[in-house]
């Protein structure tokens, strides 16, 4: 999960911690997953995250509430600038 500050959005701290996190995920030569919300979207999708939007199922006595989604992103094994994708596909399902 990454929150920044609303006083401090749209200035670079969340691409930074995304440096940090992906650089972590090359080095270590991992496949990664994060569960997005909408405002996190397109800072993933710039870092190479693609996903499906989901659904989230809720208890019954939360029914009264906004649907909660969020999108399950998906960013394949990166080794020497090479992805490293099963058969060509990103390894998410559409369902
Ligand atoms: C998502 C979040 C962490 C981004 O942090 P941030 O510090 O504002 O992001 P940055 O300034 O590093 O943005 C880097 C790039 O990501 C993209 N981006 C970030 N926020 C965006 C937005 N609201 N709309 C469109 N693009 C966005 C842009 O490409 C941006 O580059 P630009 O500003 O040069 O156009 C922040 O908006 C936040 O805390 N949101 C609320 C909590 C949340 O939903 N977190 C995600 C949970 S999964």
């Amino acid at each position: 999960m990454l929150y920044v500050d609303v006083n401090y959005q749209r200035q670079g701290a969340g691409q930074l911690l995304m440096d940090w996190g992906v650089s972590k995920a090359d080095e270590l030569g991992y496949s990664s997953l994060i569960e997005s919300t909408r405002s996190g979207k397109p800072l993933y999708e710039r870092n190479g995250y693609t996903g499906e939007r989901k659904h989230l199922a809720v208890p019954e006595k939360w029914l009264w509430r906004t649907p909660v989604q969020y999108w399950l992103m998906y960013r394949p094994a990166r080794t020497a600038g090479k992805v490293n994708g099963v058969n060509g596909t990103n390894g998410v399902n559409s369902d």
